[in-house]
């Protein structure tokens, strides 16, 4: 699995820099610490991890995420300037959403980055930032896609999740999902400095936008309906008295069909 997976990257992939050095590790506890330590090492920005399978995967709000063998699991080190750091939900959740068209299979965004197939989750992304003296010293960009397992195996989440393989009827090489998911992660990366473009496309792909949403920010939960993204691409919750509130980061669900 790990000669397939690596040498079809190395053959194939034409970024200038993201994912052009890839470390596989057949079982990781979370590829977001393998990754923390080459940063630490200093390694060059777009430097990736793939894990064959993780023991501790972890998501968003301190929940564990299941990443068996047969999902991709991959960490990307970045280093963007501070001024681009709100860019990345949208950047990452764009790039897979990219991927996933190109098969041929629809797919949309639920803020911030979730990708989900018929209002199933795909694929769940975790950004973790670190700081030093008020800098930012990376981020590293966690994305696990639910690429070729069998969900049912799996009756925790298999009312609300789905896998490329059975949305597409067929085996998916994760070697091609992974250098795809680079390839687009570098073209919209280096657009940072065109928020404005990240912005729109993630937008138009936001299943979000238009719905009556709940918003579990900390122990608080709001409901309201979903009506823009800022420029901060935070989220604009129009609420029933006609105030507006902007949620920076929480968790959301659309009030007539919760899982999604
Ligand atoms: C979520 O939806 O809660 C985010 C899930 C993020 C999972 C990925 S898999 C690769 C990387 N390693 C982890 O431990 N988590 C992220």
């Amino acid at each position: 699995m790990e000669a397939e997976i690596t040498s079809y990257i190395k053959q194939n992939l034409k970024t200038c820099y993201m994912g052009k050095s890839v470390h596989f590790i057949p079982v990781a506890s979370s590829t977001m610490d393998e990754a923390r330590k080459l940063a630490e090492q200093n390694v060059p920005e777009g430097t990736a991890v793939i894990a064959g399978k993780q023991e501790s995967g972890r998501g968003r709000m301190g929940r564990a995420w299941l990443s068996p063998e047969g999902a991709l699991a991959t960490s990307v080190i970045l280093r963007p300037p501070l001024d681009a750091l709100h860019l990345l939900p949208a950047i990452s959740s764009i790039a897979v959403h990219r991927v996933i068209s190109q098969t041929g299979i629809l797919a949309s965004i639920k803020w911030p980055n979730d990708v989900l197939i018929s209002g199933k989750k795909v694929c769940g992304i975790l950004i973790e930032n670190s700081f030093s003296a008020g800098n930012l010293v990376c981020s590293i960009i966690g994305i696990g896609i639910n690429v070729n397992f069998d969900i049912t195996r799996f009756p925790d989440i298999a009312g609300i999740a789905t896998s490329l393989s059975i949305e597409s009827g067929r085996p998916v090489p994760i070697g091609e999902v992974a250098l795809n998911l680079y390839s687009e992660m570098e073209k919209l990366y280096d657009l940072k400095s065109r928020p404005d473009l990240i912005l729109d496309e993630w937008r138009r792909h936001l299943g979000t936008l238009g719905q009556r949403v709940t918003a579990t920010v900390g122990d608080t939960v709001l409901e309201g309906l979903a009506t823009s993204i800022n420029a901060k691409g935070n989220l604009v919750l129009r609420m029933d008295d006609s105030s507006f509130k902007e949620i920076i980061a929480g968790d959301v669900s659309n009030v007539r069909n919760p899982d999604t």
